[in-house]
């Protein structure tokens, strides 16, 4: 066999650890505080709506008033979906799928009839930002009921992206606290520095594809457990361990079989996650309210445990499973519901690239064979 020969000295770290892969003005990760364009997420979460940190996501400051109101009534003009569109929809598969696989198929598909789908300008970008945003929602739900047997609803272009996903699952208006917390949890979700599927779509961005194409990327993403696929995780392992006497049995099995928990650890927080403890609060009072408090008081056991037995804190993920379980959404459809949030920061990251764009190219260190001479089929070796 050849000669094994390394082009470079040091290849980086596997999972670009520590690596500064562009400049961003979107959102800053320091210690254990989280900000979106130098505003804390405590703070737009007390205050702020999905809508309006959508606007200044993708526009680095807050609107004024009558620019909240115009953006607002924009985006609920694109809540309605098109009915060639609709036809497409209802041919896709919806049994004995994943909820994301569905999600980046249609979220590819809204392309195909898109008159902008392949301008890239900056006007075209805009309006496709706003026409992929307000149908993410529409689209999840949608599924649901697709695949329940159940017609189709209008959305109320009156109400909230956050009201219009609890009432076009389940049919009927939603409470105002349950209203308040998803949109909380949309907040939340909304940017998250360089994290994978940012990354993913500031890489499609970076070859001038088009914005359907960099969002289908970063559902794609997003969806594996060690990402946006890790709430569902918490949730399952929750109705696994089924009450509070069985917590420290179960986590401690895991450990000892080098099992990852999900729903804790991160990369960057090492202090702890912000959004979490946000997420804490708001799991225990729907708990409350639902007359099911044993799923955060499990959640608060297994917290102290992991801590306890590995220094590890929650992460954004933990928390939310029982927030989502209490809002009785269905749990494989926690993870595009990341993704009807996180769509505010995908294209606030890919705006930000098409603005300021170099292709993303970087090199791999080559730790294979060379010098190899090809031999016929019938004389090489097994
Ligand atoms: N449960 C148990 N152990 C964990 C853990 C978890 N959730 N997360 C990290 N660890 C351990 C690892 O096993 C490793 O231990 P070792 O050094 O003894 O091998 C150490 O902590 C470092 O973990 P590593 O996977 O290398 O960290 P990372 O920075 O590559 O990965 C995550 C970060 C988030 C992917 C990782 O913590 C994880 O897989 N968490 C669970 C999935 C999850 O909740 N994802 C949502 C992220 S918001």
């Amino acid at each position: 066999m050849g000669q094994e020969v390394q082009i470079y000295d040091k290849a980086i770290d596997k999972g670009l650890e520590g690596v500064v892969a562009c400049s961003t003005a979107i959102s800053s990760i320091v210690d254990a505080t989280l900000t979106y364009c130098g505003y804390t997420i405590e703070d737009l979460a007390a205050n702020s709506t999905f809508e309006e940190t959508a606007f200044l996501l993708w526009n680095k400051r807050l609107p004024t008033q009558v620019e909240l109101e115009k953006f607002k009534k924009e985006l609920s003009s694109h809540f309605k979906l098109d009915s060639e569109f609709v036809t497409f929809l209802k041919g896709l598969p919806n049994k004995n799928i994943h909820p994301m696989e569905w999600l980046r198929t249609a979220v590819s598909g809204l392309a195909l009839w898109d008159k902008d789908a392949q301008d890239i300008s900056a006007e075209a970008n805009q309006r496709k930002a706003l026409r992929l945003t307000a149908k993410m929602g529409v689209l999840v739900a949608a599924l649901e009921r697709l695949r329940t047997g159940k017609p189709l609803l209008e959305a109320r272009p009156d109400k909230s992206v956050a009201w219009n996903f609890l009432y076009l699952l389940k049919g009927t208006e939603p409470d105002p606290f349950h209203v308040k917390v998803f949109d909380t949890a949309l907040i939340l979700h909304a940017d998250h520095e360089l994290n994978c599927s940012a990354f993913s779509v500031r890489v499609t961005t970076s070859s001038l594809s088009d914005l359907h194409a960099a969002i289908t990327s970063g559902i794609g993403t997003l969806r594996g457990p060690l990402h946006g696929g890790a709430n569902e995780q918490v949730m399952k392992m929750l109705l696994k361990i089924g009450n509070m006497e069985e917590c420290e049995k179960f986590i401690k099995g895991a450990l000892e079989n080098k099992e990852k928990v999900m729903g804790f650890g991160h990369r960057v927080y090492k202090n702890g996650d912000p959004r979490a403890k946000i997420l804490r609060s708001m799991s225990q009072e729907l708990g409350k309210r639902r007359g099911e408090p044993q799923w955060y008081d499990m959640s608060v056991r297994i917290d102290e445990i992991m801590q306890d037995k590995k220094g590890l804190l929650p992460n954004v993920d933990f928390y939310s499973a029982s927030v989502y379980y209490c809002l009785d959404i269905p749990i494989d459809l926690y993870t595009p519901i990341f993704a009807v949030s996180r769509i505010s920061g995908w294209i606030a990251h890919a705006l930000e690239q098409y603005a300021g764009n170099r292709i993303y190219r970087p090199r791999g260190n080559y730790i294979g064979h060379h010098d190899l001479k090809w031999v016929a089929p019938d004389k090489r070796k097994s």
